[in-house]
């Protein structure tokens, strides 16, 4: 244990494992099912293009400040702002607040996930291709619908109870070259589908008439998402991270792999959605729950002998991705608890397996016993209601804040000369401008947008 940093914190064995942890928590149930719906809505190639160049400058440049924050102060969010004076603490607490409101939540959709890969052994495919009976008769069932969440749950607690090193960095290890393998897997063979050419030039040619301030926010809002960015992850991953790794290379890579796992899952996703609704604004329209857990099955239910496989392993990859990005906000909870308290690891992982239990409990009864509370209108549940709070208006808050500090407070070279310790950082003047004027510009943007939608 000579790595270790100080006392009880944990560590990563190096470079790789960070990269992978990062990544890990990246990809998730954001690239499966909102990217793949996104690109759809907003005319395939012209969204990619955006999204990327978002991730490349935008996306990157969030990672490495937050990374750099944690791997300077060594501590997770609350401490990390509380080291540079007591009245920034507030910033650290606010992000905090985002992983423990989005796991319960997160951990009932990764339920879903594992009724349905069960489902397709254990029912056949042709169960779940109803037209959304089996989908909505599940869900209003809080038993059977609470079952799979402490099922998927429990998955989670018992890799973050072993550790960072032994539970964290193996799972990872394991989960991600599987959930890879898998994603190219079913690329392929969706694109092998009738029709579905058309449907992956839909997905991959850029349509200009498409593009607008709108799919700009929304490619915004995907990649804080997608990112995992302004909740406090990424703080207390670099935390854990040594000073020999290099952090400009390390949050590139993680880019590159959230970006590319949501592209594979676009060409999986577009092309079959297409080959059912036999047109892209179809594909868009159904958003949501409905194209993953509705229009999917159909497809599948399609394909004849091979349907409950290819089902079968679609969920299996969705829930290797939902998985690891559960353990990550587990984590980041679990540490939260420890430094902000003081308590051992096993008390915060108790405390915390306890309240994601309960809220999550609370938060599905939203769609059976509460679903009389509507707290966005109309059909909204309680779900919803957690996921609009913490990405729509607590995310871009905090990140606003997190740049502001950064750029006017602390000064980027605060941030620049921890990047430094490591490697050269030929882009730090740019990345400067990205902190200071950029990014607080389009944050505003994406919160204000958000809110009007929601109002609107
Ligand atoms: N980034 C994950 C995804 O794309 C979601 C997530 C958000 C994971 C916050 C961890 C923390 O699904």
């Amino acid at each position: 244990m000579a790595s270790m940093k100080t006392g009880s914190r944990s560590s990563w064995s190096g470079k790789w494992a960070f990269i992978l942890a990062a990544a890990a928590s990246a990809v998730g149930l954001g690239n499966m099912w909102r990217f793949p719906y996104l690109a759809a809505k907003y005319g395939g190639g012209t969204f990619l293009i955006t999204y990327l160049v978002l991730v490349f400058t935008f996306g990157v440049s969030l990672l490495l400040l937050e990374t750099a924050i944690g791997r300077k102060t060594g501590l997770s969010a609350i401490g990390a702002f509380r080291h540079f004076g007591k009245k920034f603490m507030f910033i650290g607490v606010l992000a905090s607040v985002v992983p423990f409101i989005i796991v319960p939540y997160y951990c009932i959709i990764g339920g879903w996930v594992t009724k349905y890969a069960f489902a397709y052994i254990a029912a056949g495919p042709a169960a779940m291709a109803d037209g959304g009976t089996f989908f909505s008769s599940f869900i209003t069932d809080g038993v059977d619908s609470s079952i799979f969440m402490l099922i998927f749950m429990a998955a989670a607690f018992i890799i973050v109870a072993r550790g960072v090193k032994g539970g964290i960095e193996k799972a990872n290890l394991i989960l991600m070259p599987a959930l890879i393998v898998m994603a190219i897997a079913i690329a392929i063979f969706t694109l092998t589908l009738p029709g579905a050419l058309d449907g992956a030039a839909y997905y991959l040619k850029p349509d200009l008439s498409k593009f607008s301030p709108e799919l700009v926010i929304g490619a915004l809002g995907q990649m804080f998402y997608s990112l995992s960015l302004a909740m406090g992850i990424m703080i207390t991953y670099g935390s854990y991270l040594e000073k020999k790794a290099s952090l400009t290379q390390s949050v590139t890579r993680i880019g590159c792999f959230d970006l590319g796992v949501s592209f594979l899952a676009g060409l999986m996703i577009v092309p079959a959605a297409f080959v059912a609704m036999g047109s892209g604004d179809a594909v868009a329209q159904n958003s949501g729950p409905s194209l993953m857990f509705i229009i999917l099955p159909e497809v599948f239910a399609d394909m004849g002998q091979v349907a409950t496989i290819v089902g079968f392993v679609f969920f299996l990859l969705v829930f290797f991705a939902a998985l690891t990005s559960a353990i990550s906000l587990t984590e980041t909870c679990v540490s939260i608890i420890q430094d902000g308290a003081g308590f051992s690891r096993r008390k915060s992982l108790v405390i915390t397996v306890v309240f994601i239990v309960v809220a999550g409990l609370i938060i599905n009864s939203g769609y059976n016993v509460l679903s009389f509370i509507q707290p966005l209108g109309e059909g909204s549940s309680l779900l919803d209601f957690a996921d609009f709070i913490s990405n729509s208006v607590i995310m871009p808050i905090v990140a606003l804040l997190t740049c502001v500090f950064v750029g006017w407070i602390i000064k980027p070279k605060t941030i620049i000369d921890e990047v430094r310790i490591s490697a050269p950082f030929k882009a730090a003047k740019a990345w400067s401008v990205m902190v200071k004027y950029v990014a607080p510009v389009l944050v505003v943007v994406i919160l204000v947008t958000a809110l009007a939608q929601s109002l609107g």
